[in-house]
C-alpha cells in the first residue's frame, strides 16, 4: 500500500512533487523514490527510509524536470529494500512504474516472462516487463499500459513512464487515483492533499480509466478506448495546515485539539444527523462497519444504539462476506472511516449495493464520501498523526448523537454534549496529567499491559490497547473485565500491570473482578470518575453523561503518547504502519 504522485506540465515538477510526496507519507514510509525525464532519458532515484531522508540523500529538490513521478511505499510484496523501492524498471531501465495495489497473479505472470531479468521481489515488476514486451512489439505507451492492465488481476493502480517520452500514463483499478488540473500542468495522485496547495480543480478517476498526461494536456479513456466524460469537481477542504503549532508531534497536537473540536460540534448545524436518524428508524438491523480504530467507534455506536432499543451490530469489513447471507434489503449500514479510503470497506460495497448507507467520515473528497447515500462529516480537520485520536473521539460523538436522536433522546444528547464540552477542560489539569505521567513512567519499562473494561468501557479498553501497541510497541491486550477470570488471570503475577476503565455504570462488577487481580499481586491503573482502594494509580476523569467515555479515551491517548515519547519512539510515524490501508 503506497502513495503515488506525478506532475507533467510547463512548470518544474520537482518542487510540487517533493512537497506532494511528503503529504502522502501517511500511506507508508518504508521507502521512497522518483523517476524523472532528463536530457539523458529517465532518471530513477530511490532508497529505503522516510521521504525526507531520501529527498535529502539524493538532493531531489535540486533536480529539475517537467515530467516526473514519486512513490512512497508500505511494503506488501517483498521486504523493505532499495531494490524493492519504487519506481520499478524493466530490463532496459527505459521504463519506470510506480504502483499502488497488489498484482495477485504476479507469480504466474513472472513465469511467463522468463526471458526477462527480474531485479526485485515485488509484484509490481511484472507490469514493467509486460509494458516492455508490448512496446517491443510496437504501439504506444497507452496501449502497452492497457495490455498490462488486461493481464493483471487484483486491485492495482499504476503509472508508467518511458525514456524520452513526455507522457505519463496511468491506469486506475481499485486503488484510488485522482487527476488535478492546473493552469500550467496536471497532477495525478493517490490523494488530494498532495497537490491541493496548487489547484482545487480535480477529476475523480473511475476503475478502468486509462489516463494520459502530457505537457500540453490530458485525456481519459476507458479500456474500450471511449473518451470518458467525468465531471470536474472543486475541492472544498483546506488541507494546507501542516504545522504542529509548537507541539513536538502531530499526535499530541491532535489530542489537545479535541476540546476545541467538541465545542465546535455544540455550535454546528446538526440537520444531517436529524435526517439520518429518521433513516435508522426505518431499518430492521443497523450494521456499523469500520476497520482498526474505526471498528472501535462502530462498537461504541452499536453499544449505544442497543441501549437505546435499536438493533445494531458492529462488524469488520473483512467479515461482511460471512454476514452477507443474513443481510436484508431494509438493513441500514453505517460506514465509519476517517480516511474514506480503506480498501477492505470499499471492496465490501458490492455486497450492500441495495442498502441505504450512511457514512461517518472525515474526508469530504474520499471514495467512501462519494459511495454512501448520506455522508456525515465529523469536521475534525486533517489528521496527520498515524494513530487516530481526534477522529476517534469525534466519530464516536457523532454516532452517539445519531443513536440518541433516532431513539427520541435528542434533548438528553445535546445536554450531555454541552456538559462534555465544559467538563473536558478538567481533564487537562496538572493533577490528571501528573497521574498519567506517573503511569507512563511505570509502563515504559514493561513488556505487557492489560486493558480491562466492561460494556462500553471494554470498547475504550480495546482502543486504548490499540493506541498503546501502535505508538509504543508495548504488548497491550484488552480483555473484558468479567472474562479475565476465565483464563487470562493466569497471566497475572507480581509486577503485572492492568489499565482499568471503570465508569459509574460498571463500577460495582468491575471492582469485584479487579479484586481478583489484586489478590494475585497484579497492579492496577484506574481510569475512573472516582477512586477505589483497588487502584494503585488513580487517574480521575470528569463525567459527562452519555459522553463520559470520551474523556476516558483521551486519557488512554495521552498515556500511549507519553509511553511512546519515553521510549524514544516517533509517535507520528510508528514502524510498519500506515494511516490508511488502501490494499486488501
Ligand atoms: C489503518 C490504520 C488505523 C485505522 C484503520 C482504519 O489500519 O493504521 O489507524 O484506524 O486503518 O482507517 P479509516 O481511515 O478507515 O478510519
Amino acid at each position: 500500500m503506497c502513495g503515488i504522485i506525478a506532475y507533467n506540465g510547463r512548470d518544474d515538477a520537482m518542487p510540487y512533487l517533493v512537497d506532494g510526496i511528503r503529504n502522502l507519507e501517511y500511506r507508508g514510509y518504508d521507502s521512497c523514490g522518483c523517476a524523472f525525464q532528463s536530457t539523458n532519458g529517465i532518471q530513477v532515484r530511490k532508497d529505503v527510509g522516510r521521504v525526507d531522508d531520501v529527498i535529502r540523500k539524493y538532493q531531489l529538490d535540486g533536480e529539475h524536470s517537467n515530467t516526473a513521478m514519486f512513490h512512497t511505499r508500505w511494503a506488501t510484496n517483498g521486504p523493505v529494500s532499495v531494490k524493492n523501492a519504487h519506481p520499478i524498471s524493466d530490463c532496459t531501465g527505459e521504463i519506470a512504474v510506480v504502483h499502488n495495489g497488489i498484482v495477485e497473479n504476479w507469480a504466474e505472470l513472472k513465469e511467463s516472462l522468463s526471458m526477462h531479468k527480474f531485479r526485485s521481489d515485488t509484484d509490481t515488476e511484472v507490469i514493467a516487463h509486460i509494458v516492455e514486451d508490448r512496446l517491443n512489439k510496437g504501439g504506444t505507451l497507452r496501449e502497452a499500459a492497457k495490455y498490462a492492465y488486461k493481464n493483471i488481476k487484483g486491485a492495482s493502480s499504476f503509472l508508467v513512464m518511458k525514456s524520452g517520452s513526455d507522457e505519463i500514463v496511468a491506469v486506475k483499478h481499485g486503488s484510488p487515483l485522482v487527476l488535478g488540473l492546473s493552469k500550467n500542468g496536471h497532477f495525478i495522485s493517490s490523494d488530494i492533499p498532495s497537490f491541493s496547495a496548487y489547484t482545487n480543480k480535480v477529476i475523480y478517476l473511475h476503475d478502468g480509466d486509462l489516463v494520459s498526461i502530457t505537457k500540453s494536456g490530458y485525456s481519459i479513456m476507458n479500456m474500450a478506448h471511449v473518451k470518458a466524460a467525468h465531471k470536474i469537481s472543486y475541492i472544498k477542504t483546506d488541507y494546507t495546515e501542516n504545522d504542529r503549532s509548537g507541539f513536538k508531534h502531530f499526535m499530541i497536537k491532535e489530542i489537545m485539539e479535541q476540546p476545541r473540536l467538541i465545542k465546535q460540534i455544540v455550535k454546528s448545524d446538526i440537520s444531517a444527523l436529524e435526517k439520518s436518524a429518521s433513516v435508522l428508524n426505518q431499518s430492521k438491523t443497523v450494521y456499523l462497519v469500520g476497520a482498526g480504530t474505526s471498528f472501535h467507534v462502530a462498537l461504541i455506536g452499536a453499544h449505544n444504539m442497543r441501549l437505546n432499543g435499536i438493533n445494531a451490530i458492529a462488524i469488520q469489513p473483512q467479515d461482511a462476506k460471512d454476514y452477507s447471507k443474513v443481510f436484508k434489503k431494509d438493513d441500514v449500514f453505517i460506514i465509519v472511516s476517517q480516511s474514506g479510503e480503506t480498501a477492505d470497506i470499499i471492496s465490501m460495497l458490492p455486497l450492500i449495493k441495495e442498502n441505504k448507507k450512511l457514512g461517518i467520515l472525515n474526508s469530504a473528497e474520499s471514495t467512501l464520501a462519494r459511495a454512501v447515500d448520506i455522508p456525515i462529516f465529523i469536521n475534525a480537520g486533517h489528521e496527520k498523526g498515524v494513530a487516530a485520536t481526534k477522529t476517534f473521539t469525534l466519530s464516536s460523538i457523532y454516532l452517539v448523537l445519531l443513536s440518541m436522536f433516532a431513539s427520541g433522546n435528542k434533548e438528553a444528547a445535546l445536554r450531555d454534549l454541552r456538559l462534555l464540552s465544559l467538563n473536558i477542560y478538567n481533564l487537562f489539569v496538572p493533577s490528571v496529567l501528573s497521574s498519567v505521567s506517573k503511569a507512563a513512567s511505570i509502563l515504559k519499562k514493561k513488556t505487557d499491559v492489560f486493558y480491562l473494561g466492561k460494556g462500553l468501557d471494554y470498547a475504550i479498553a480495546l482502543e486504548g490497547a490499540l493506541k498503546m501497541k501502535e505508538v509504543s510497541y508495548l504488548h497491550a491486550e484488552a480483555i473484558d473485565t468479567a472474562t479475565f477470570r476465565h483464563g487470562p488471570l493466569a497471566l497475572i503475577s507480581n509486577g503485572a500491570f492492568a489499565v482499568s476503565i471503570v465508569s459509574r455504570e460498571t463500577k460495582q462488577d468491575a471492582i469485584r473482578n479487579l479484586r481478583e487481580v489484586k489478590a494475585r499481586k497484579g497492579k492496577i491503573i484506574g481510569i475512573s470518575y472516582e477512586n477505589s482502594d483497588v487502584f494503585d494509580i488513580f487517574i480521575k476523569v470528569p463525567e459527562a453523561g452519555n459522553f463520559s467515555f470520551i474523556q476516558q479515551a483521551i486519557v488512554t491517548q495521552l498515556l500511549s503518547y507519553k509511553v511512546s515519547v519515553l521510549r524514544g519512539i516517533d509517535p507520528d510515524h510508528p514502524r510498519n504502519l500506515a494511516k490508511s490501508v488502501t490494499v486488501k
